[in-house]
Formats: C-alpha cells, sequence, structure tokens
C-alpha cells in the first residue's frame, strides 16, 4: 500500500515515515520544505533502508499533487502538511487560514478526483480549548481557541467530517495530539525549531546546550500541585506508531472516528526540569516568569479509545522523552544543519 505523507519531511512527519516502512508501507512525502530539510529524509533512508519518494511541493498546487497521484497509487494520505507556530498565527491569520484551510481544501478535492478517499488528519488538543473535564475524553466538547493556527485545527476538523458524512466512502481519521516532544531514539531525527522555541522540550534543550541562559517558566500560581502547568508529554515514536494503527483501522472502513493520542498522564513545568535534570544528569538554570497568554492550568489525556480501538498505547516514558531529546539536541547542535 502507498501512503502519501504531507508534511513528511517535519518532525512528527519524518518520524512517522520510519514507522511507516518498517511497517511495510510504500511512502510518498510532499512537502514544500518551508519548515523542515530533505536531510530528515536521508536520516529515514539510513533507519529504514528506503528512501520515501520525494515531491518537493505544495498542497495549494493542483498540479504537483495532480503528478503525484498521476505518479503513484495512493491508497490513503497522512496530512502533517501546516503551519503551526501559535504567536505567529496571531500575527499572520490570512496565511494560517490560507496554508491550513485552503491547502487541505485542495489537497481533499484532489484526492478524491483521483479516488482516494481516506484522510488521517493531524489535529490537537488545542482543539478542547479550556477543557470542561479532566482528562480529557474525545466526547468533552471542543471549546474556543485562542488562536488562528488553534481555528485552522477545529474547523477543518469539522470540514472533514461534514465531507464524510455526505460521502460515506470517505474514511477520516482525526488524531487530536496532546504534546509531543522526544526524538528517535538514534538520536539522528528530531525537531528541528526555527529561531526561538516556543514550546517547553525545545527551550530546555537549547538551554542545556548553551544557546540559551535559562528556562523562563511562565506562572507559578495555577491551579495544579506545584502551580506550575500541567501537560501531558507523549514521545514522538509513539505518536507515529500511532498513525500506523490508524491507517490500520482506515483498511477496515472506519468512516468517522476521532482520537487522542496522549500518554494519560499529566507532568508540571516544574516536573519536566526535574525529569530532564535526573534523565541526563545537566542542570537547567530556571525563572519563573508571568502566565503566558493563552495557557490552560491543565491538559491531559483519557487515552482509553485508541487503546480499546486501535489497540494503541503509548510505551515510552517520561525519562526516555528527556533522554532522547537531549540524545538529538546534543548531536545535532543545530538541527539537519550540523
Ligand atoms: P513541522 O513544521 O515540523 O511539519 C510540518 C511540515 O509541513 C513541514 O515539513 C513543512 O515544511 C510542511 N508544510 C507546511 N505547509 C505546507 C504546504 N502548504 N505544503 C506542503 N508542505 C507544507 O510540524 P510538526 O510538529 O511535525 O507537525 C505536523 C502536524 O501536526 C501539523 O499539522 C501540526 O499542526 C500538527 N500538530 C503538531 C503538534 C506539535 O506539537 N508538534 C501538536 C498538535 C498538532
Ligand atoms: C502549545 C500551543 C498549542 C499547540 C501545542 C503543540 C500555546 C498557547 N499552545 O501547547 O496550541 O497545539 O503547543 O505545538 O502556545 N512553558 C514554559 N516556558 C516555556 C515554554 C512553555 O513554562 O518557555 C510552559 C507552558 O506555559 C505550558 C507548558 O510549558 O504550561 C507546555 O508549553 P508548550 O510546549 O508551549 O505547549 P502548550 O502550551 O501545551
Amino acid at each position: 500500500m502507498a501512503i502519501l505523507v504531507t508534511g513528511g519531511a517535519g518532525y512528527i512527519g519524518s518520524h512517522t515515515c520510519v514507522e511507516l516502512i518498517n511497517a511495510g508501507y510504500d511512502v510518498v512525502v510532499l512537502d514544500n520544505l518551508s519548515n523542515s530539510s530533505e536531510k530528515s529524509l536521508e536520516r529515514v533512508e539510513a533507519l529504514t533502508g528506503k528512501k520515501p519518494v520525494f515531491y518537493k511541493g505544495d498542497i495549494l498546487d493542483r498540479d504537483i499533487l495532480n503528478k503525484v497521484f498521476a505518479e503513484n497509487k495512493i491508497d490513503a494520505c497522512i496530512h502533517f502538511a501546516g503551519l503551526k507556530a501559535v504567536g505567529e498565527s496571531v500575527a499572520k491569520p490570512w496565511e494560517y487560514y490560507e496554508n491550513n484551510i485552503a491547502g487541505t481544501l485542495t489537497l481533499v478535492d484532489v484526492m478524491r478526483q483521483n479516488g482516494c478517499k481516506n484522510i488521517i488528519f493531524s489535529s490537537s488538543a488545542t482543539v478542547y480549548g479550556n477543557p470542561a473535564q479532566i482528562p480529557i475524553t474525545e466526547e468533552c466538547p471542543k471549546g474556543q481557541c485562542t488562536n488562528p493556527y488553534g481555528w485552522t485545527k477545529s474547523m477543518l476538523e469539522q470540514i472533514l467530517s461534514d465531507m464524510q458524512k455526505a460521502d460515506n466512502e470517505w474514511n477520516v481519521i482525526l488524531l487530536r495530539y496532546f504534546n509531543p516532544i522526544g526524538a528517535h531514539p538514534s538520536g539522528t531525527m528530531g525537531e528541528n525549531p526555527n529561531g526561538i522555541p516556543n514550546n517547553l522540550m525545545p527551550y530546555i534543550t537549547q538551554v542545556a546546550v548553551g544557546k540559551l541562559p535559562e528556562l523562563g517558566i511562565f506562572g507559578d500560581d495555577y491551579d495544579t500541585p506545584d502551580g506550575t502547568g500541567v501537560r501531558d508529554y507523549i514521545h514522538v515514536v509513539d505518536l507515529a506508531d500511532g498513525h500506523v494503527k490508524a491507517l490500520k483501522k482506515i483498511e477496515e472502513n472506519a468512516g468517522l472516528c476521532i482520537y487522542n493520542l496522549g500518554t494519560g498522564v499529566g507532568y508540571s513545568v516544574l516536573d519536566i526540569v526535574k525529569n530532564f535534570e535526573k534523565a541526563n544528569d545537566i542542570k537547567i538554570p530556571y525563572q519563573i516568569k508571568p502566565r503566558r497568554a493563552g495557557d490552560v492550568a491543565t491538559c491531559y489525556s483519557d487515552a482509553t479509545k485508541a487503546k480499546e480501538e486501535l489497540g494503541w498505547t503509548a510505551k515510552y516514558g517520561i525519562e526516555d522523552m528527556c533522554r532522547d531529546s537531549w540524545n538529538w539536541q546534543k548531536n545535532n547542535p543545530n538541527g539537519y544543519e550540523s
């Protein structure tokens, strides 16, 4: 079976390519490299012995999409391509709606014209807004997003669900990721953020490698055990494996399905700092800063549904996530450029 992986050169996409190839799938990647390097695909090849077929191009470009479908018999698409920087989306909402929403509309139109109606979409726990219940099940109502990035995820979930309801030949799986961190255990693949990282783990690893002087912790007065924000961190290899399991579900005619991909365990910012220090024997200097706008106190999943229906559970623990994040950063201080 051939799988089109849009955004396959990116952080989660490249790790998913490894798991797909290891599971026996043929992989075709379409990526415009706006936030990634083709070198990630060389690393995929080094790990698996097989390089994905690669097209450098944009999901907004019908011609390249048609070429991909003409030259490959694509059975399903795992759709990662999108812009994901929360702060940037507030400054550039049009660019986010254009890239993520118009891009996805173009992709699914070309897919259906080519008779391919199977899609797995990268959604996010951000669609729950300030969650109505903890732990968060898939039944939890969607909430108000605090930024255009989040709205693109929420709106695309709606669009894909409506398409599936109107045409039940579509199989649509919406995967709501919690907080992906970690890197491939080989140390050869990982997250490659542009500029100063917004997310916690890449910030910590850049402090550890000496690129940044100290971590700012955004608030210690939340209603959580130690006052810092609590999240459900998930190893990127577990997340990648979740996509392979979701593909099996597609092969069984999934219809419309929604799954949380998280571990079901919440860790505070201070828990992460302490675990990172312990796993890697490195001190992370930090300072408490004011709360960051748009942050919620606590967000972690109930991951039962994915376990029951996909047979998927996260295998890696917090120590693995901290070790692998650091292993990648220290071996590749400048990401794929080093
Ligand atoms: P990433 O930026 O590393 O990967 C996204 C890839 O898509 C990049 O390689 C980029 O070059 C490509 N891309 C962007 N716009 C494109 C376009 N118009 N045409 C073709 N390629 C395009 O991000 P990631 O962390 O791997 O995230 C993958 C997906 O998962 C995204 O949709 C993201 O919103 C979603 N997601 C990520 C997180 C997270 O914390 N990383 C959490 C929830 C959801
Ligand atoms: C963020 C996004 C969310 C997106 C997710 C994955 C916001 C408001 N939310 O989630 O939409 O889906 O990333 O990309 O940006 N923290 C610090 N110091 C830092 C960085 C983070 O204390 O320098 C804290 C945060 O306050 C939070 C926790 O660490 O409590 C995790 O933050 P982060 O990694 O940015 O993820 P989220 O905010 O959960």
